[in-house]
C-alpha cells in the first residue's frame, strides 16, 4: 500500500536508545509538538489535553525527579536497573508531558449531563490521540520517542516543579531525541483474529 500517511505511521516505533542531537532546532520541535496536540481531535471540541515540553537540562530535572521518587520505593538490589532505564529517558533532548485538563472534563459533564459518565473517558481517548499525533510527528522528522507512565509517582513534585496548574492530570511522559539504535522488527497477530468487514 502507497500512502503518505501510512509511511509516516509506519515510521513510528518505541525508541529507548536517545541521543541529545536533535535533527531539527529546537524551536521547531516545539512548535512541531505544539501543532500535533492542536491538531488531534477531542470529544466536542473539548481540547482538553495539555502539554509541558522540557528540554535539556529540564528533561534531566523530570527523570532524577523519577529516580527519587522511585528509590523511595524500589527494592535497593534491584535500583540499579531502574536507575539505568531511567537514564537512558533522561539521555534524549526532551520529554513531553502530557495532561488531561479535569475543569474541562467537569465543565462538559456540567452541559451536556446525559454523557457525565462518558466525559472522564473521552478525555483518556483524547490524551491518547494528542500522544500518537505528537509521538508520529516527532518520528516523521526521524526522532524517536517512547511511552512512559511514571504518573501518579511524580504527579506531586512534578507539579510543584514546573508549577503545573492543580486541574491537570498527568497521563502520559514521552521522552524523545536522536535514534541511536536500529528499530527492532515488529510482530502482528492475524488480521483474521482483529477485523470483521462486512458488505
Ligand atoms: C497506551 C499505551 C501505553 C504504553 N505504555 C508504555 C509504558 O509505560 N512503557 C513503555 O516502555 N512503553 C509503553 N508503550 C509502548 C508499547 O509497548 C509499544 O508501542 C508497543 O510495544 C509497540 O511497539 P512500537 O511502539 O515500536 O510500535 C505503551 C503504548 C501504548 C499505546
Amino acid at each position: 500500500m502507497s500512502n503518505a500517511l501510512i509511511t509516516a505511521i509506519k515510521k513510528r516505533r518505541t525508541q529507548y536508545s536517545l541521543g541529545r542531537k536533535l535533527p531539527l532546532p529546537q524551536a521547531e520541535v516545539e512548535a512541531l509538538i505544539k501543532e500535533a496536540v492542536r491538531l488531534a481531535p477531542s470529544a466536542f471540541n473539548s481540547q482538553s489535553s495539555r502539554i509541558t515540553i522540557l528540554f535539556g537540562a529540564q528533561s534531566d530535572k523530570l527523570w532524577d525527579i523519577a529516580k527519587a521518587e522511585l528509590r523511595k520505593i524500589v527494592p535497593a538490589d534491584g535500583f540499579a536497573k531502574t536507575a539505568e532505564k531511567l537514564e537512558s529517558f533522561a539521555a534524549g533532548a526532551g520529554t513531553v508531558l502530557f495532561y488531561e485538563d479535569q475543569n474541562s472534563v467537569k465543565e462538559l459533564q456540567k452541559q451536556f449531563p446525559l454523557y457525565a459518565d462518558n466525559f472522564p473517558v473521552w478525555s483518556e481517548q483524547a490524551s491518547g490521540m494528542a500522544q500518537f499525533a505528537v509521538w508520529a510527528a516527532l518520528a516523521n522528522v526521524n526522532i524517536g520517542a517512547s511511552l512512559q507512565h511514571y504518573n501518579p509517582l511524580i504527579d506531586s513534585e512534578t507539579a510543584k516543579t514546573w508549577a503545573i496548574p492543580d486541574s491537570w492530570k498527568l497521563r502520559a511522559q514521552m521522552p524523545f531525541g536522536a535514534n541511536e539504535q536500529p528499530f527492532p522488527e515488529k510482530t502482528f497477530i492475524s488480521n483474521a483474529v482483529r477485523f470483521k468487514t462486512f458488505g
